[in-house]
């Protein structure tokens, strides 16, 4: 292809054939600074072979700063798109969307795709995938407007009505309208709405509606389709192949010993967790029916949130022993307390990486959770051990304040380079 721009003078363009082959050869620097001479602002092929080679440097030398000027490079390049061939155009842009997505600046993307809208407006793709950028950027107003002028154009298109549905249900409460748009994006399970974020959030709409049997045949056709684990263990970030059990014996796990040094400290445990009261914060993610619901972090993806240890010696001295406690960073550390009354509805944790141990500390008497299919009750100054990737459900029927120090330990089963490289959740 023609790239717009090339300058007339043999000795520039020749100045830009040596760039490429600087930038093939690696030599990113040398091709930054020669495609950055004085009469090359005008052509396309410069900006390319700069924008490249920021890219280049910025991977070898793992360097965001680098990325962000790759990102500035590419973005003025595509300034030129009016003269860039479709072909051009569609390279160009890959790239620059991989890398924004990659740099995590989200609302990078919207100009980039709103110039893809603008060259093929019969695609819906790429309406959908700004949609994703502006949810991703947090902003699901800018995600709404998108997905309702998609809609406008293609009224039946899947993955702008299962879009339309998460919004409905995340940002409007509006489960009734969620669950039908959910619905007909998914029908016959077939088309660009099948994912498993999509089957997820039907189905804990219709949990929302109390609509039990419909979110189980959801959650059944989501686990056929190979989205789930199973139809109750319904993470999203997993590893495969890990033993699945809802309930594990404490003896089942190398974690005997954590066990059984918090039982035998609990009551300083439950000292430290009452004193630290006025650091408590409001469980937020909408998961409790009715009731109050506060938690005090320890750790949090494998981090002591700073200042916590010093409140809560006994605690974290225990916590320290054991490094598949204090490093799982697909976990937290933290004290967990229910007033009484409290319902917290049926749900799943984002990962099949970790269990969950329970330390019961007060006022357990009367409190349930469910953990798949088995109902059990806390009791005070002893362990148990679950698997939160489980759909489970959490009852407290009885008086006072109920304490329990929750300890996510990495699954046994996983290998040391696992646990090292993970991406922390
Ligand atoms: C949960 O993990 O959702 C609950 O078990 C937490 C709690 O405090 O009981
Ligand atoms: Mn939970």
């Amino acid at each position: 292809d023609d790239w717009p721009g090339e300058p007339n003078d043999v000795f520039w363009r020749q100045q830009i054939d040596s760039a490429e082959r600087e930038l093939d050869q690696g030599d990113w620097q040398a091709a930054v600074e020669r495609a950055s001479g004085s009469n090359l602002q005008d052509s396309a092929r410069a900006r390319y072979v700069i924008a490249r080679a920021l890219d280049q440097g910025a991977e070898v030398k793992r360097d965001n700063s680098l990325l962000s000027r790759a990102i500035t490079a590419y973005l003025s390049l595509l300034k030129m798109n009016q003269h860039l061939t479709d072909k051009q155009l569609l390279e160009i842009t890959r790239r620059t969307l991989d890398r924004i997505q990659f740099r995590g600046n989200y609302l990078n993307a919207e100009p980039v795709y709103r110039l893809l809208i603008r060259r093929f407006p019969q695609e819906p793709a790429y309406r959908n995938n700004l949609t994703i950028s502006f949810l991703m950027a947090n902003r699901p107003d800018l995600a709404e407007s998108t997905i309702k002028d998609t809609l406008k154009l293609w009224p039946d298109d899947r993955v702008a009505l299962a879009h339309h549905g998460f919004v409905l249900k995340t940002r409007h409460n509006l489960y009734e309208e969620a669950a039908k748009a959910f619905k007909k994006a998914l029908e016959g399970d077939i088309g660009l709405a099948n994912e498993a974020r999509f089957y997820y959030h039907y189905g804990d709409t219709l949990l929302l509606l109390g609509r039990p049997a419909e979110a189980h045949e959801v959650h059944k056709r989501g686990a056929a389709l190979g989205h789930f684990l199973s139809p109750s263990q319904r993470s999203l970030y997993n590893v495969n192949h890990l033993k699945s059990n809802p309930w594990w014996k404490i003896e089942d796990t190398p974690y005997v010993n954590l066990a059984k040094a918090l039982e035998r400290s609990w009551q300083d445990i439950l000292k430290e967790g009452l004193a630290a009261a006025a650091l408590y914060e409001q469980e937020k993610e909408g998961l409790k029916e009715k009731g109050d619901w506060s938690q005090l972090d320890l750790f949090v993806r494998g981090q002591e949130i700073p200042g916590r240890c010093k409140r809560a010696k006994v605690t974290c001295s225990i916590i320290k022993s054991e490094p598949a406690a204090f490093g799982c960073r697909r976990g937290q550390i933290k004290f967990s307390s229910m007033s009484a009354g409290t319902h917290v509805r049926p749900h799943v944790g984002p990962t099949n990486c970790r269990l969950r141990m329970h330390l019961g500390l007060s006022n357990t008497k009367y409190t349930y959770i469910r953990v798949d299919k088995e109902i059990r009750q806390w009791q005070t100054g002893k362990v148990f051990i679950f698997d939160d990737s489980f759909e489970h459900e959490v009852w407290h029927n009885g008086t006072g304040t109920r304490l329990v120090l929750i300890v996510d330990v990495w699954h046994p089963h996983l290998t040391t380079t696992e646990r090292r490289q993970l991406p922390a959740i």
